[in-house]
């Protein structure tokens, strides 16, 4: 059956997180946040793996899948609704389309912000055709209404439309066609018990070691078509804080400087000038989480202090330095989480060029 390209599901579009739109001085340039930037897509489109097998790295999250989606695929049904959790540009959204992919069937895109009334959902779920992969990223924040008529769907695949206001509302059911959801979180923790407890499978998806996201960077740029050493490849991988988004994009602005500056290749050398140039520093820190570090060790004597008020001192949405910075300043052993708030590690006194405090955790 061909499918009306004009039922409004594939217009859906991602809407950025607030504080891509609104750069705060000390916001890492574009290229150098976790997070997806506006112009990327087009990028991260050509630059996406197709199969699990393409897959680099998340060797425990893809042999998983491969069970899910072997199994289901054996019994000839479609497999439990899949929770991807982890930080941005992890490839989250390159797995739901692999789900698709792996399972024959078509890929309808959706967020939580996008889903505000049950309406939007409603509709959206009715045009669904059996097997269908439904993505929601971001569905932690999806409006409550539609949360809970989420539930229902996932659970029986059938919702109930309420029409009308008052004592003369009736609720029309409507059936829907059995579907897989995936959903996608840079914050599970903020998912409802109930919406949880419906996943039949969470992928955790964890940052990638540096070999790993060697390969990412080798593999990019062969498909673009970029002349780079084994040696800068690896140069470039290692400050990408463990995320491919990154790598992607160091790899690209390395390549920008490589062909302003040199004859074209890649070396070891040209790429530190140039991650240099575009304020990466010997971790893959950049600017936000510099700032971030800063404002713990000078601005409040290592901590503990909240997130809000770190967010405050480098001009961020407290959102931001939990999802985009922290994760990663914390799998670096440089910030540790207490119930009191956050405290500098040694390794960050040190990181900033100062000296621990005895007190200071690690070592
Ligand atoms: N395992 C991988 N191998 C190669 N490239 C990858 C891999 N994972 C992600 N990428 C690349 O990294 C980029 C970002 O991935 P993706 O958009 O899937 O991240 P995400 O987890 O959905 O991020 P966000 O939370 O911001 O939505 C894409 O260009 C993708 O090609
Ligand atoms: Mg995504």
């Amino acid at each position: 059956m061909s499918r009306s390209a004009d039922n409004g599901i594939e217009r859906t579009e991602f809407s950025l997180p607030e504080e891509a739109k609104t750069p705060s001085p000390l916001s890492p340039s574009p290229e150098l946040s976790a997070g997806q930037v506006p112009g990327d897509s087009d990028v991260e489109g050509s630059l996406r793996p197709k199969t699990l097998e393409e897959f680099i790295g998340q060797r425990k999250v893809r042999a998983q899948l491969d069970l899910v989606l072997g199994g289901a695929r054996a019994r000839g049904v479609s497999p439990d609704h899949v929770l991807l959790a982890g930080p941005p540009g992890l490839g989250k959204t390159t797995m739901a389309m692999i789900i698709a992919q792996e399972l024959g069937t078509s890929l309808r895109m959706t967020s939580g912000p996008a889903l505000e009334r049950a309406g939007d959902l409603a509709a959206m779920l009715s045009n669904l055709m059996e097997g269908d992969v439904l993505f929601i990223d971001e569905i932690h924040r999806i409006a409550r209404p539609a949360e809970e008529m989420l539930y229902m769907a996932m659970e029986d695949f059938r919702v109930d439309v309420i029409v009308g206001k008052g004592p003369g509302a009736t609720s029309i059911p409507i059936e829907i066609a059995p579907f897989t959801l995936v959903g996608a979180t840079t914050r599970a923790g903020m998912l409802t018990g109930p919406l949880r407890d419906r996943f039949g499978f969470t992928a955790q998806m964890e940052f990638y070691d540096v070999a790993d996201l060697t390969e990412v960077v080798t593999r990019t740029a062969g498909i673009l078509d970029v002349d780079i050493t084994p040696e800068a490849a690896r140069e470039v991988a290692s400050r990408s804080r463990g995320t491919p988004r990154i790598a992607n994009r160091l790899l690209r602005r390395v390549r920008d400087f490589a062909d302003v500056n040199t004859a074209g290749e890649v070396t070891l050398a040209v790429a530190r000038e140039a991650l240099v140039v575009f304020d990466v520093d010997d971790l893959g820190l950049d600017r936000l989480d510099r700032g971030v570090l800063d404002a713990l060790v000078r601005g409040h004597g290592g901590g503990p202090v909240g997130v809000s008020t770190l967010a405050l001192a480098v001009g961020e949405e407290p959102s931001t330095v939990e999802e985009v910075c922290e994760p990663y300043l914390v799998r670096a052993g440089m910030i540790a989480r207490t119930p009191r708030g956050r405290v500098a590690t040694a390794r960050a006194w040190r990181h900033m060029g100062l000296t621990a405090p005895p007190e200071a955790p690690g070592e």
